[in-house]
């Protein structure tokens, strides 16, 4: 195939599914994997009245889609040399226990393939059993707690597992409209395997009081999507005396048919 040619299959194929231009060897041609999109509701538009703060940081003209290449079907590896072996215990490190209801945090990460996500990072951060974060901009009038700075992260197992030991957040007070509270929630961040499978999202736990009221949980449209974003109480994952469990799974984009099981069928 000319230069040309060559180049002219590569925009057809990026039109087609997105992707980066692979050899895949004599007679094959140019053999672009695609990731699956999510349906167009499951993420929060970007301009939702209820949440005020997207008022100003909101795009004012249309997204453009722009073409996969490897920069974006590649990752960073953040390998497990960086992650030290506390960091899955947001109760540890500390002079002392940290106040609040200990719990473990455990789940599986897939892609949408339903195929484990392996070796990846999982950060989450959150408040503490009072509904204070540590950071300077928080200065809601609740209690620090001088044995928890709420941050944590772990890799996935071969299996895409993760489990953190943490405590159970409170609610906590916001200024985006009259008598606004927070449900209770755990950020979570993941890298996956490649820049087009990053998420980071919000955790909640079940039968919280505020998910009617709150506009960042309702900015999620679907129903269905919502309820991916509360995690289930796991009574094998619970220790007596010690912890309750939660299990969260997450799943990330998926990758469609690789040029690898293509040949392999
Ligand atoms: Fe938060």
């Amino acid at each position: 195939m000319s230069g040309e040619g060559k180049e002219m299959e590569v925009e057809r194929r990026a039109e087609l599914g997105g992707g980066s231009p692979l050899w895949a060897g004599p007679g094959r041609g140019l053999v672009i994997p695609g990731y699956r999109r999510d349906h167009e509701l499951v993420d929060p538009p970007h301009d939702w009245p209820g949440y005020r703060g997207t008022i100003l940081r909101h795009p004012k003209r249309p997204l453009l889609a722009i073409p996969n290449t490897v920069g974006e079907i590649t990752g960073p590896l953040l390998g497990e040399e960086r992650v030290g072996e506390l960091d899955f215990d947001l109760t540890a490190g500390h002079a002392g226990e940290p106040q609040g209801q200990k719990i473990v945090l455990h789940g599986r990460v897939t892609d949408g393939n339903g195929r484990p996500v392996p070796d990846t990072l999982v950060e989450i951060w959150q408040a503490n059993a009072a509904g204070r974060y540590w950071h300077k901009v928080d200065t809601h009038p609740a209690p620090l707690d001088p044995n928890f700075t709420g941050a944590g992260r772990c890799m996935t197992d071969a299996d895409g597992r993760y489990r953190f030991i943490t405590i159970r957040p409170g609610s906590y007070p916001w200024e985006n409209h009259f008598n606004a509270w927070r449900p209770a929630h755990i950020h979570f961040s993941l890298f996956g395997r490649a820049f087009t499978q990053r998420l980071v999202t919000q955790m909640y736990f079940p039968h919280d009081p505020l998910f009617a009221y709150d506009p960042i949980f309702n900015s999620v449209r679907d129903p269905r999507d919502r309820e991916r974003l509360i995690c289930e109480f796991d009574l094998q994952a619970t220790t007596p005396e010690w912890a309750m469990g939660f299990r969260y799974d997450i799943v990330l984009r998926g990758r469609e048919a690789t040029p690898f099981e293509e040949g392999h069928r």
